[in-house]
């Protein structure tokens, strides 16, 4: 869909001019949305705004995301924490695609799938929904779901900002300073906005104080000023509008699902009180018009529905196979092949589930799904496959069959009870501890003394800490939630139909104990400069699994590193080139990473090594070919607090390329001067 255009301005304005205040008003605000108050009834319809009919002007009809549509019978996608390990943007675009076909084809014409908060912790509950912990890949992917969606539906980037805590998300006071604010939690949301986001979601939590719905320097002063975003900003659901004035003072345009502080009386008595102004109405009014005009909501050309596909299945098994991450392959333990290997043992009751991931704001009711015992069942041809559902309590008949076969495939790991969207006493919520449930441990290791080999198959929405165990396994692959094709993927993958090229889009500590504390209940909590691989570095402390890892049944040499600029100053541009070889004896995808190093800065704090950007090739054996990607000076900036603007220091900086933050195979520099 095009960005807006003069004659998309003037058509909101003369639009604009020919409504009431009632009218106006009517635009501010969501109808009929209670029952998004439920994780049960949240899917059962979209969530709208009123239509003018007078002036022909549809209303908006808003859904959910971001691992497919929360209407019908739609296509369950890996859940974004899984496509983040694609590293894949041009399939991540292509998702989009799809997802918008199928939420207009529903009716719909928003979608509130591209969460781009940074998993600070990987104790967040919903850092399933989001792409990762790194600012740069984060907005590299969300900007590539917010280009597909926006060719049918209304993008809606969420949740404007520092939403990283779920269980207090309603009451959180995140204090950060404004450095770390700009370099780490906000970089991505504005690539997504540079990417024609029609709409920004506030959050529910506060940022130094006020809350998100209400916080004029994140809405007014940054997302609208700053970055010049001319889209609207609509409040989180039910408890994201608290106060009528404070919220359409701090630039909040629309209060959704529901009508409490956007009313007609609401607004009519602030404005009787000269708490808001008439101007401050038609500002928000027009934002809203000028985003429902550009997607062909006012008058004729109006699209209801889009034309394609019901459903995706194709384009949710390629995103499924491409976000398996093989974390361990011990004296190539992987593929189980079907020559050698005649009979698997799969033990645990996740290998009989299709594990899709939370629900509440992000379910998704697909047509079907494969779990993964029916997708090695799919995929055996001739291995004889045998399922022990342990589901806790003695193990002796799962001992029994792990003995007895080959290979064991112990399915492990989290459910939409264990973490996702915070529902008091139902379900969701965050992580007390990053270690399975040390029943899933004790199974592990037990199968592992008597079975001739051992694989692990992990599924979850972050990280999980395997340190107590990883030395007694052969083989472990992370699955993620891997949507309703995710079963016949993970066959594809164990049996080695599919070569695994996911990469972790964070890093897996050891122990829960590696990382600072994560406080679920926090009413106030101080977001430092630090998180993730950030924190390794600057720690001096080696996680288990590095941010950005992931093995091949293959392997890839690394040589050649071309470093060149286009001018001096910090406007330059610089390219970086280098070789990738397939030396092992199959086909492979390699994603390779370019961080920056700082180790000549003068600031404090500065990261050891930040990503500046990755690129992904597909190599048969032998084969050699070159990843060029480009760096912009204005990229490696910092945010200077007391002359509020960011700036490039002049010095030496490193370039380090790698398979992972840990895994550096190439080094350079460059000077900016
Ligand atoms: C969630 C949002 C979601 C909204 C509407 C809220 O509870 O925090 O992520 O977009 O509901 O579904």
């Amino acid at each position: 869909m095009k960005k807006n255009s003069d004659k998309d301005r003037k058509k909101a304005e003369s639009l604009l001019a020919r409504m009431s205040l009632d009218e106006k008003i009517r635009q501010m605000a969501g109808h009929g949305g209670l029952h998004s108050a439920l994780p049960f009834t949240y899917t059962l319809a979209p969530y709208p705004t009123p239509d003018n009919k007078r002036l022909k002007i549809s209303g908006l009809i808003f859904t959910d995301g971001p691992r497919g549509i929360n209407l019908g019978k739609s296509t369950c996608f890996p859940v974004a924490i899984a496509r983040g390990a694609t590293w894949d943007p041009e399939l991540e675009t292509r998702v989009g695609h799809a997802m918008g076909l199928e939420a207009r084809s529903r009716g719909a014409n928003a979608l509130g799938a591209v969460c781009v908060n940074v998993v600070r912790h990987p104790s967040w509950g919903r850092s399933q929904e989001t792409f990762g912990a790194d600012p740069c890949h984060i907005g590299v992917m969300g900007a590539a779901l917010t280009t597909g969606l926006a060719q049918n539906v209304m993008p809606v980037i969420k949740h404007f900002a520092c939403n990283s805590i779920e269980n207090s998300r309603f009451k959180v006071n995140v204090q950060v300073d404004e450095r770390t604010l700009r370099e780490i939690y906000l970089p991505h949301f504005k690539k997504c906005i540079d990417a024609g986001a029609a709409c920004v979601m506030t959050a529910y939590n506060r940022v130094n104080g006020n809350f998100c719905g209400q916080n004029n320097h994140l809405i007014n002063h940054i997302l609208k000023g700053e970055w010049a975003f001319d889209g609207f900003v609509m409040s989180d659901f039910l408890l994201g509008c608290r106060n009528t004035a404070m919220s359409l003072n701090a630039g909040l345009d629309m209060e959704m699902p529901q009508r409490f502080f956007y009313s007609k009386v609401a607004i009519k008595r602030s404005m009787a009180e000269g708490k808001i102004s008439l101007d401050t109405i038609n500002k928000a009014v027009a934002r809203i018009l000028l985003q429902k005009v550009r997607f062909g909501l006012t008058g004729e050309g109006e699209v209801k529905t889009g034309r394609g596909p019901k459903i995706h299945p194709a384009l949710a098994l390629e995103a499924a196979r491409k976000s398996m991450v093989l974390l361990k392959n011990q004296d190539r333990a992987l593929p189980l092949e079907r020559g050698k290997i005649k009979s698997i043992a799969v033990i645990g009751k996740l290998a009989g589930l299709a594990n899709m991931g939370a629900i509440g704001s992000t379910q998704v009711n697909p047509p079907y799904s494969v779990s993964p015992l029916e997708g090695l069942k799919n995929k055996a041809m001739g291995i004889e496959i045998r399922h022990c559902p342990w589901k806790g309590g003695r193990f002796k008949k799962a001992l029994d069959l792990a003995h007895r076969a080959d290979a064991a495939i112990v399915f492990a790991g989290l459910t939409r009870y264990d973490e996702g969207e915070y529902f008091p006493f139902i379900c969701g919520g965050d992580r007390k501890s990053l270690e399975l449930p040390r029943n899933q441990e004790d199974l592990i290791l037990s199968v592992a003394k008597v079975a001739k080999k051992v694989i692990v198959v992990l599924q979850g929405g972050g990280a999980i800490a395997c340190g107590a165990w990883i030395d007694h396994v052969d083989g472990l692959i992370m699955a993620w939630y891997p949507g309703m094709e995710g079963g016949n993927a993970i066959a594809e993958v164990l049996l080695g139909d599919v070569n695994p090229s996911g990469k972790l889009p964070l890093s897996f500590p050891v122990s829960t104990d590696q990382l600072p504390e994560f406080d679920c209940k926090a009413r106030q909590a101080t977001y430092d400069y630090w998180h993730d691989y950030r924190y390794f570095d600057h720690m001096g402390v080696q996680p288990l699994f590095p941010f950005g890892f992931g093995l091949s049944y293959t392997r890839f040499t690394y040589s050649d590193l071309r470093i060149e600029q286009d001018r001096i100053g910090p406007e330059v541009k610089i390219a970086v080139s280098f070789d990738v070889t397939n030396t092992g004896k199959q086909a492979g995808e390699e994603t390779a990473q370019i961080y920056v190093g700082f180790k000549n800065s003068s600031i404090d704090p500065r990261s050891h090594k930040e990503l500046k950007g990755f690129g992904k090739c597909l190599l048969q054996p032998g084969e050699t070919k070159t990843l060029n990607v480009e760096i912009q000076g204005k990229d490696l900036g910092y945010y200077c607090e007391a002359d509020r603007s960011w700036k490039v220091e002049q010095m030496v900086y490193s370039v380090y390329v790698g398979a992972s933050a840990r895994d550096i195979h190439l080094t350079g520099s460059f000077r900016i001067i």
